[in-house]
This record gives structure tokens, sequence and C-alpha cells, in this order.
């Protein structure tokens, strides 16, 4: 993709993918955010960074983690807030996308949290509409969604420390997922020294590139020795036709349990972006272990976004 979301003066202008970002601006970003995780753990966690700003949340698809933790991100940062409800909203009329967020920038909505259905959406949005604006994209289609990648190494970061010399497993639907996509280029940027992808062949990207990511078709071979397992649930939204036999016929092959945890490092840790389908791709006691690192991630994800915004809107952080 073309990099619009970086402008020529070098502004961070838009927060589109991770594909076109470097190291050192996902490195600001997670410095960035661990000073807003110290403000999390205060009794009053806001700062006045973005007040007199509007944050505008327009979710076309459902979502539970990212449209709350954005709507707490700017709140924490004393921003003004607006979640559009689009199923009664005059999108059922026939306003398009683009007018609808025109008529958002008059009342003078400043960052744009776009969720779509449709890949490319928030990119198209950022290309046609007001520059002063900030799109950020909360999810599109299966193509991309940054802050999760961002969080997800973030969390890594957390609990690992150094990207080097780290053994990552992606696990599960790779084919259909965002998450994955943006977990991949994510990983890649920082340097992560072995990046699995582990699922069946049905699951596993048409585009792997072999010199950055190992396939692996069972569960045994990809989770051995690794010290980072990151889950994904099988996106049917996003399938023509139902492509697995059946839900405990795929948790027979490819469900996360404690037994095969044993498999991995005795450190390793267990991550997923959620909503996790208990039973489906993970067993109840390792989503609830203590390894298990899965609501750390939701509270990182505030961070994240409340680093993101910021430096959306003050060019001299
Ligand atoms: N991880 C994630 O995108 O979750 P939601 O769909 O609940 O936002």
């Amino acid at each position: 993709m073309s990099n619009i979301q970086i402008t020529k003066k070098d502004n961070f202008q838009h927060l589109l993918s991770i594909e076109g970002m470097n190291k050192e601006l996902i490195i600001k970003i997670f410095d960035i955010a661990e000073t807003f995780l110290k403000i999390g753990k205060n009794d009053v966690k806001k700062v006045p960074l973005l007040r007199g700003k509007t944050v505008c949340n327009l979710f076309f698809e459902n979502s539970t983690r990212t449209r709350t933790t954005f709507e707490i991100a700017a709140k924490r940062l004393s921003a003004d807030v607006l979640n559009l409800d689009i199923s009664s909203s005059s999108q059922s009329k026939g306003e398009s996308i683009i007018d609808t967020i025109n008529n958002l920038i008059a009342m003078s909505g400043n960052i744009f949290v776009i969720r779509h259905p449709e890949s490319g959406m928030p990119e198209y949005i950022a290309s046609n509409v007001n520059k002063d604006v900030h799109i950020i994209n909360a999810g599109d289609g299966n193509n991309s969604h940054p802050t999760q990648g961002l969080l997800d190494a973030f969390t890594i970061r957390k609990y690992k420390k150094d990207f080097d010399g780290l053994k990552i497993a992606i696990i599960g639907d790779i084919k259909h997922s965002r998450v994955a996509r943006s977990e991949m280029h994510a990983l890649s940027i920082l340097g992560v020294s072995e990046i699995r992808l582990v699922g069946p062949k049905i699951f596993m990207p048409d585009d792997i590139d072999q010199n950055k990511f190992m396939e692996f078709n069972d569960m045994e071979s990809g989770i051995s020795d690794v010290d980072v397992v990151m889950m994904l649930r099988i996106q049917k939204e996003r399938m023509q036709q139902e492509i697995i036999p059946s839900e405990e016929n795929y948790f027979e092959s490819f469900g996360l349990t404690t037994e095969l945890m044993k498999l991995a490092k005795k450190n390793a840790i267990v991550m997923h972006p959620g909503p996790i389908n208990r039973g489906v791709e993970i067993q109840t006691e390792v989503a609830d272990s203590a390894q298990s690192v899965i609501l750390a991630q939701v509270t990182f994800g505030i961070a994240i976004r409340m680093a993101v915004m910021t430096m959306l809107i003050d060019k001299n952080i």
C-alpha cells in the first residue's frame, strides 16, 4: 500500500496498517504507551493531552474490546467521544461513508476510528476526507488491525523484554485473520528470530514469505520450544462456506490444551486477541491458566490506543 499514513514532513497522520511503519516508530509508540500504563494505575486516570479534541468511533462491524478500549483511551486523554450508532444513522437512507464523515468533521471531529467489513475502507476514507483529520483503522475485512498488532507486540515486550531470539507461534485461522496479518508485520519489523504459522493447510495464507515465516501443519511441531503462543479464532464471518468438518474435530487437531503447552518453553505465554471460543481453538484450562496473558492484552490495548491518538494529534511528541 502507499504510505499515506506518514506525511511528506514525516508526520504520523493516520494509522491504517503496520505495513509502512518502521521499528523506530513502533518502539516510540511502545515507550509512550508505557507512560500511559502508569497513568492507568493512578486513582485519577485522566491527562489533558486531547482536551478540546473529538474522537468519533464508527464501527460497521461488532466489537467488544476495540471499541470500548478506544473510548476509554480517548476519555483518559480528556477528549470528547462520539460513538456513532451505525444501525440508527443515516447510512440506512443511502448516505455515503465519506458524506457521513464530512458531516462529523463539520461537527469538529478530529480522530475517526473506523471498523469496516470491507478491506481497504479506512485507506479509502483517509484518501478522500479533509487532510487535517486522522483516520485509525480498527479492523478492515481480513486486511489489517494495526492497534491489535501493536498491542500484541507490546504485550510480548512486557513479558519477554527483547524480541531477539524469540520463537513465536501464531496458531489457527491465519488466512482470514486481519489480526494475524498485523501481528506478522509487527513481529517481522521488530526482528523476532522465528515466526511460525501453525494450522491446517486450508487456514494458511496463499503467499507466505518463506524468508520470514515458517509453516507448520501440526500442533506438536508448531508449538515445540516456543516462547509465545498466539491463538486465533476461526473467522467464520469471512468464509464463503464452512471449510472445517466440525468444531469438535478442529479442537482435536488444533485446539490448545494443557498437554500441548507442555511442549512449549516452561515460561511460555499464551495470547489471544479475543473473542475466545472455549473448546474450539482453546481449552478453558489454558485460557484461564497462569501462563495466559489474554486479559493483560486488553489492559495494554488502552495504553497503546492512548499512545497512538496522542502521537497523531501532538506532532511534538
Ligand atoms: N480483538 C478484537 O478486535 O476484539 P473485538 O472484535 O471485540 O474488538
